[in-house]
């Protein structure tokens, strides 16, 4: 099974930005994790699609782009066009999700959906043929070095039993207070991709500590 570290640069230092993506380039890490927030949905606002242009200026990695905003519909165009090779959308803020994930996918790019850590996995058994990934939040979303909910690992397992049920591909990504402890039952549990933010930049040395948990 596939393991992918996806380091979130919402935990970068901005002042330095080229510098951490260079970093990010020099690692083992296979994608990176772009955390979009606009206040509304989410406490919290971060960046948006014109430093995902520059980012994907620099970069020859994936952008997996977590879109925390109300109305994703009408921004799908925006990032894409930005340089984003995944957008994940909440399941909380599409009333027709199944039309939003067609949107992502005529984009040519992948198509994820992501639950806050209060939504059951059970509400995705109809659109998971349709989706490329899952990702499930393990804190609640808007904010960087929160702890990890511990139910996320069951939440892991019965997600990894729908998907393996329906004979389908689909990855799940895990999203929120990933360290090399909470990351290595996630991976056991059936996860695929780990975002880690904190861990990764708040370290000194950002490659050793990704492969920390690509090692696990
Ligand atoms: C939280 C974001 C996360 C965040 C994770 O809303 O979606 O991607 O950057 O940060 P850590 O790894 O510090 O919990
Ligand atoms: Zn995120």
């Amino acid at each position: 099974m596939n393991r992918i570290i996806a380091p979130s640069i919402l935990a970068a230092n901005f002042l330095e930005l080229g510098k951490e993506i260079e970093c990010i380039n020099n690692s083992n890490a296979q994608w990176i994790h772009f955390d979009v927030m606009d206040g509304v949905f989410v406490p919290n606002i971060s960046f948006g699609a014109f430093i995902l242009e520059q980012v994907h200026s620099i970069t020859p990695k994936p952008l997996d782009v977590h879109l925390m905003i109300i109305k994703p519909d009408d921004y799908i165009d925006q990032f894409a066009n930005a340089g984003a090779s995944n957008i994940t959308v909440h399941y909380e803020t599409c009333q027709h999700l199944h039309r939003t994930i067609q949107s992502i996918k005529d984009k040519g790019i992948m198509a994820s959906v992501c639950l806050n850590p209060h939504t059951p996995v059970e509400l995705l058994s109809e659109i998971l043929p349709d989706v490329d990934m899952v990702l499930l939040m393990s804190v609640n979303p808007g904010f960087g070095g929160q702890q990890f909910i511990e139910s996320t690992y069951e939440k892991v397992r019965k997600l990894r039993r729908m998907i393996d049920d329906k004979g389908l591909k689909t990855l799940i990504e895990v999203d929120g207070g990933v360290n090399t402890e909470t990351g290595k039952k996630l991976f056991d549990a059936g996860a695929n991709v780990l975002v880690a933010g904190s861990f990764v930049f708040k370290a000194s040395n950002r490659q050793l500590q990704i492969d920390s948990l690509l090692q696990i």
